[in-house]
């Protein structure tokens, strides 16, 4: 029987250690080492305390017949390395030499190039603990996979949370339960289906909801606006109607103009209030008066929650809306929490990460954890 223990007091143990370094990677350069950086403390002060350590993660989802290179942690590897200042052994397969020889740090090869990592297959999880005295999982980002690397390894080795998956639900935690009043909720994005549990969620709890994105624009559709070529998801019709036809809708902050474009290029964007959006439109951004709108609610606000970009930042000008917004929340001394991955980049790109109060590394995992769903792990992890 396997039992849950402190990180704090693993020393001179081998520990697997199991992190969440699913990075972006474009041209064989990492856009974004947010989620590494996140990872460093633990790595530090397990080694402090005389550790030895194995490094897993995934990256991307790879299929297992065939091990893309792309998708290869050995570009993670040395940047971590680099990072830290200390060399680490690469090993490509489980099976190979494992022997530590005078390294501290060793780090498998994607887990899910291995067949059986994300059905949690048992035999995998085992070999695998067999290197390890103990299992720390510090993998907020996938918190909600049961895989072999994740929950598997808990059932072969004594286990303990890391200090980011504490950091993390303690944050989330913050803001559903108790949460410093006015709560405003910002929930946009591309994805809208994966949206519609966290309107639910928030609708009780926050006293102002701003909604961006292709969930706005499916609202505005629903309420008879034109939204032109605009992305909208209709197969959620009746979800939102039957939302806004709840008095929580009365929350909704309306937008007042959006930036448009109706070029196929998206170039010569064009600010237009939202009763002229016209049928050759997509609308792209929210546009200089909503910002207003959306700032002076949340200068009102003692607890911001924000998912998702409010528009297309991809592409300039269309950031400026996220841009803003990320302002107000750096400028303010409300309490923050901002999760998804497109959003971070962008307050990443401002260099303004310290001024907000969390940024999460969790995209899926916080929704799934703010929506009450799948979090087995986190409840083994006692937390
Ligand atoms: C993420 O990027 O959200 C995590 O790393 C989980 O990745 P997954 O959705 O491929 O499991």
């Amino acid at each position: 029987m396997t039992k849950l223990i402190q990180w704090q007091e693993i020393k001179n143990s081998r520990v697997i250690l199991r992190l969440d370094l699913n990075v972006p990677i474009k041209d064989n350069a990492i856009e974004s080492d947010f989620r590494i950086s996140k990872s460093l403390p633990v790595i530090k002060e397990l080694l402090k305390r005389n550790n030895q350590l194995i490094i897993l993660s995934h990256l991307g989802r790879p299929s297992v017949e065939k091990r893309e290179a792309s998708l290869s942690l050995r570009i993670v590897c040395e940047h971590l390395s680099s990072m830290l200042d200390e060399r680490i052994k690469f090993i490509n397969l489980v099976t190979d030499n494992m022997a530590f020889d005078d390294y501290k740090i060793i780090m498998l090869e994607n887990m899910r190039f291995y067949k059986g990592e994300v059905e949690n297959d048992p035999e995998l999880a085992r070999i695998i603990s067999t290197h390890g005295d103990v299992f720390v999982f510090d993998a907020f980002g996938v918190s909600h996979r049961r895989e072999s690397s994740t929950i598997g390894l808990m059932n072969f080795l004594d286990y303990a949370a890391g200090p980011l998956v504490e950091s993390e639900v303690n944050a989330a935690k913050s803001i559903l339960e108790d949460p410093d009043k006015p709560l405003c909720t910002i929930i946009s994005g591309a994805k809208i289906s994966t949206k519609i549990t966290l309107i639910e969620t928030f609708s009780d709890k926050a006293d102002y909801l701003i909604l961006g994105g292709g969930l706005l624009n499916t609202y505005l559709y629903c309420k008879g606006f034109e939204l032109g070529d605009s992305l909208i998801e209709r197969d959620l019709q009746q979800d939102i109607l039957n939302f806004f036809e709840s008095e929580n809708a009365k929350k909704i902050i309306m937008p007042i103009d959006f930036v448009c474009s109706s070029d196929v290029s998206l170039d010569n964007p064009k600010t237009k209030s939202i009763s002229m959006v016209q049928s050759k439109d997509k609308v792209l951004d929210i546009g200089t008066k909503s910002i207003k709108r959306y700032a002076e609610i949340i200068k009102k606000s003692s607890t911001v929650f924000w998912n998702g970009p409010l528009g297309y930042v991809e592409k300039k000008p269309y950031g400026k809306g996220t841009e803003s917004i990320i302002n107000v929340l750096a400028d303010s001394n409300c309490f923050s929490v901002i999760g998804g991955g497109d959003t971070v980049s962008v307050i990443e790109s401002m260099g303004v990460e310290n001024k907000i109060s969390y940024i999460s590394t969790g995209g899926g995992a916080l929704l799934k954890y703010i929506e009450g769903k799948d979090m087995s792990i986190i409840k083994k992890l006692g937390l």
